[in-house]
C-alpha cells in the first residue's frame, strides 16, 4: 500500500507522528475510495493517542498557513489543505458519532475504533508508522468483503446499528452506490431496529435518501428501503403506490414499481437530484385519487394536479429545500401528462405553445420525464410511444423557432395597461393582462404590439375604461 500513498502530506504526518511517539493510520472512506479507485477528498487520521496534538504538530510542520479547527467535544481536529479536508482523531472504544453531543470519555488502541465503524469496507486502515508504512490492517475481511461486494457491520449488527441508527440507512446507501448486497445478518438486523431510525434528524435522513436517489440505479435502495420498512417510517407517501388490485377482472400496475423504473430510466439520461424526484413524485397522488369507474376500469384522474400539491407537504417533511427546486419539481408533477397529448395529430399550434410557454426552459427536462414514464414491457408499444415523443418534440422545436416562446412576454405589460387606462395596479390590470396573453398563446391575435394594443382596448372597454 506504500505506493498508494503517494500525496506527501502522508509523509508529513508520519513524521509529525513519529516525533509524538503517536502511532497514526489513515482509516475509513479514504482507504475505502482508494482500493474502489474512487477519487475521496477527506481524508480521516486516526491516532492512538492525542488526536487533535497530531494535528496541531502537523499544522506546524505545513509553516502555521493552515488553520486547525478543534472540536474538543468530539476530540477531533480538522485541517482544510489543498482541497483535502483533513480530520484527525484520537482512536476511541465508543462508537464514532460525528453528531454526538457527549464528549469522548475512553481512548482505544486501532481495532478498538476499528470494532466500532460502521461496515468493514469503511474499518479499513493504513499504517503511517515508520516500521510499517503503507501497511494495510484489515482485522474484519473488508477487502474480501469488496472482492464479494458485501456490505457487513464489523459487530453484532444489533450493536452497530443502535450505536447509531443513520448507518442502517448508510448500509442501504452504500448498497445502491457502489451495488453491492447487504450480508443477510445485517439486512435482518436493519428490518427489526428500522424504528429506531426515528431518533435521527430528518436533514441527515434525507442527505442519505439524496444519495441513494443519486446513486446509478437508485431502485436498488428503495427496494431496501421498502423492504426493511425503513421507507413506511421516512417516506410513507411512497409506500401507498405499492400493490395491485383487481376488480371485475380488471387491475392496475403496481405504481411503486413504476415509480422505480420511471426513475431508474430518468438516471439514464440526466445526474440531476431534482429531476430524479420529479420521476420519483410523478405518480404520487394515484393512491389518492383511484377510482374504478364502471365501463372505465381504474382511472386517476386529476392526480397530476394533486400530486404537484403535495409536493411542498413531502419537502417540508423530508426538510428538503422549500425554494425553487420545490417549484421546479411541483411543475414537473403537474405537466408530466400534457407532451402525450401533444402527439395525436389533430392538435393545434396553440396547444404546443401554451405548454412551450408553461413549462419554459424545464420543457427538455419534462420531454424526458416523459420518455422515461414509459415502462410499457411491450417493445412495439414502447417503441410506439417513443416515436410519438419525437413527433411532439418536433413540433415543439417548429413552434418554439416560429414564436419564441419559452421566456416569453406578452408585449403589453401591466404597466402599459395602467397608462392607457389611467388606472392604478389591481384586479382589472390583471383581467386585461390574462386575456392578451391567452389570446396570443391560442392565436387569436399575433404576438406583436399593435394587435395586442387593439387587443387590449376592447378587453378595457368589456370592463367599462375608456382610454
Ligand atoms: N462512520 C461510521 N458511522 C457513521 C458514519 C461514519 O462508522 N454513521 C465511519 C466510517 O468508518 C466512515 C468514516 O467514519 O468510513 C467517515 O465517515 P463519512 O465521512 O461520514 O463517510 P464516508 O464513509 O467517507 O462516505 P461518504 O464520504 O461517501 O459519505
Amino acid at each position: 500500500m506504500e505506493t498508494k500513498l503517494i500525496h506527501p502530506i502522508f509523509k508529513i504526518i508520519s513524521e509529525c507522528a513519529a516525533e509524538m511517539n503517536t502511532p497514526a493510520f489513515v482509516i475509513g472512506g479514504w482507504v475505502r475510495d482508494l482500493l474502489l479507485n474512487r477519487a475521496c477528498k477527506d481524508i480521516d487520521i486516526v491516532a492512538i493517542g492525542n488526536g487533535i496534538g497530531l494535528a496541531e504538530s502537523v499544522a506546524k510542520k505545513l509553516g502555521n498557513k493552515y488553520h486547525v479547527n478543534v472540536f474538543k467535544n468530539f476530540g477531533t481536529a480538522q485541517i482544510a489543505y489543498e482541497d483535502y479536508d483533513i480530520e484527525f482523531v484520537g482512536a476511541r472504544k465508543e462508537s464514532y458519532r460525528s453528531e454526538s453531543r457527549k464528549p469522548i470519555v475512553e481512548n482505544g488502541t486501532l481495532v478498538d475504533d476499528q470494532n466500532r465503524r460502521d461496515f468493514t469496507i469503511n474499518a479499513l486502515a493504513i499504517s503511517l508508522n515508520i516500521n510499517d508504512y503503507g501497511k494495510l490492517l484489515d482485522p474484519f475481511n473488508g477487502i474480501n468483503d469488496m472482492e464479494i461486494c458485501l456490505i457487513r457491520t464489523p459487530l453484532d449488527p444489533d450493536i452497530t446499528f443502535s450505536d447509531d441508527p443513520l448507518r442502517m440507512m448508510r448500509a442501504i446507501r452504500f448498497a445502491a452506490q457502489l451495488n453491492y448486497t447487504i450480508e443477510k445478518k445485517s439486512l435482518d438486523s436493519i428490518a427489526k431496529n428500522k424504528d429506531r431510525i426515528k431518533i435521527i434528524s430528518k436533514e441527515r435522513i434525507s442527505e442519505e435518501l439524496n444519495k441513494i436517489i443519486l446513486s446509478p440505479i437508485p431502485s436498488i435502495g428503495f427496494k431496501l428501503l421498502f423492504d426493511t420498512g425503513l421507507l413506511h417510517h421516512i417516506f410513507p407517501q411512497m409506500t401507498l403506490l405499492y400493490g395491485v388490485e383487481n376488480r371485475n377482472g380488471k387491475s392496475h400496475k403496481d405504481n411503486f414499481y413504476h415509480t422505480l423504473e420511471v426513475l431508474d430510466n430518468i438516471c439514464k439520461t440526466t445526474t440531476d437530484l431534482w429531476l430524479r424526484w420529479a420521476a420519483i413524485l410523478h405518480d404520487i397522488a394515484k393512491p389518492e385519487t383511484k377510482r374504478f369507474e364502471l365501463g372505465h376500469g381504474w382511472t386517476f384522474h386529476g392526480h397530476e394536479d394533486k400530486g404537484s400539491r403535495m409536493v411542498p407537504q413531502i419537502f417540508s417533511q423530508l426538510k428538503l429545500p422549500l425554494n425553487e427546486k420545490m417549484k421546479y419539481v411541483q411543475k414537473l408533477v403537474l405537466l408530466h401528462l400534457r407532451p402525450i397529448v401533444l402527439a395525436k395529430s389533430e392538435i393545434s399550434d396553440s396547444a404546443v405553445r401554451r405548454l412551450l410557454f408553461e413549462a419554459g426552459d424545464d420543457i427538455d427536462d419534462l420531454m424526458k420525464l416523459c420518455e422515461a414514464d414509459i415502462t410499457s414491457k411491450n417493445a412495439y408499444k414502447v417503441q410506439k410511444y417513443l416515436k410519438n415523443f419525437e413527433l411532439v418534440r418536433l413540433k415543439l422545436k417548429d413552434i418554439e423557432e416560429k414564436d419564441n416562446i419559452r421566456n416569453w412576454q406578452p408585449p403589453i405589460s401591466g404597466e402599459d395597461i395602467m397608462n392607457t387606462f389611467n388606472i392604478p395596479a389591481g384586479r382589472k390590470v390583471g383581467l386585461i393582462k390574462n386575456a392578451i396573453r391567452e389570446a396570443i398563446l391560442d392565436g387569436i391575435i399575433q404576438n406583436e404590439y399593435q394587435q395586442a394594443f387593439e387587443f387590449m382596448v376592447i378587453e378595457g372597454k368589456k370592463l367599462g375604461l375608456e382610454i
